[in-house]
């Protein structure tokens, strides 16, 4: 019994291992120093990389992460990105970085999902009201837990998810994602504010809206913090 037990646990091991795959692969060298000029590049699966005999330490540096973002917007949040755009050493290595900052007394990071990246979040200060909503196979049930200084959460991949300042201070909050590029599919700015607008009918059937109040959704500024 206990020998299938393992065997299960290693089946959903490899699944979880070749599922993580489709997304950021396992590297296929050292590093792989992203690069735009060609010049001075070489192929690596397709990819350009900057040329190893020319990678410097500071391809794997980013400074400023101690600086907090504006948080002046209508939701009361900022994310600081570090991600391979802005920190090209990370190119094939399936981890990213980000910084995020809330205003006292609601900042608002709202529900989003990152379509490639698992998150673990850690509170550095304030207080966060924090949830997930797994899937509408699992249910679509709601996991929240009110963080403090020091507390981590994981956001599973792909589950749309939020954060929410309890506190009457700002928070701060450093967050890991297990992709280089995990991207942010913020819900109500991709449903209300997609461009071109996608049509009232498709949303006053699938939100149960008066078609008006779709049409004044639709024609507020949605933003990304
Ligand atoms: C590479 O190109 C992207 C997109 O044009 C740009 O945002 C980025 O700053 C460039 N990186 C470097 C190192 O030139
Ligand atoms: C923060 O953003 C607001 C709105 O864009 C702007 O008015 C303000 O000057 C910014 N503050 C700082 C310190 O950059």
């Amino acid at each position: 019994m206990k020998g299938v037990h393992f065997f299960g646990a290693f089946l959903l091991l490899a699944l979880a291992t070749s599922f993580a795959s489709a997304y950021d692969p396992s590297p296929l060298q050292d590093f792989c120093v992203a690069i735009n000029d060609t010049k001075n590049g070489v192929f690596v699966n397709g990819k350009f990389c900057k040329d190893p005999e020319l990678v410097i330490a500071d391809d794997f540096f980013l400074s400023g992460f101690d600086k907090p973002g504006n948080t002046s917007n209508a939701v009361g949040s900022k994310v600081t990105p570090a991600f391979v755009d802005q920190l090209l050493g990370l190119n094939t290595l399936g981890v990213s970085l980000v910084r995020i900052d809330f205003a006292p007394y609601g900042g608002l990071n709202p529900p989003h999902t990152h379509p490639r990246g698992t998150e673990i979040l850690v509170v550095q200060e304030g207080t966060l009201y924090v949830g997930f909503v797994s899937s509408n196979q699992d249910g679509n049930r709601l996991f929240t837990k009110v963080l403090n200084k020091g507390d981590i959460f994981v956001f599973p991949i792909g589950l749309i998810h939020f954060q929410l300042n309890i506190g009457e201070t700002p928070a701060v909050a450093f967050s890991g994602l297990s992709s280089q590029n995990p991207g942010t599919i913020t819900i109500a700015t991709s449903v209300f504010g997609s461009k071109p607008p996608i049509d009232p009918d498709v949303l006053t059937k699938a939100f149960m809206l008066d078609k008006d109040v779709v049409k004044y959704l639709q024609s507020r500024f949605w933003m990304n913090n």
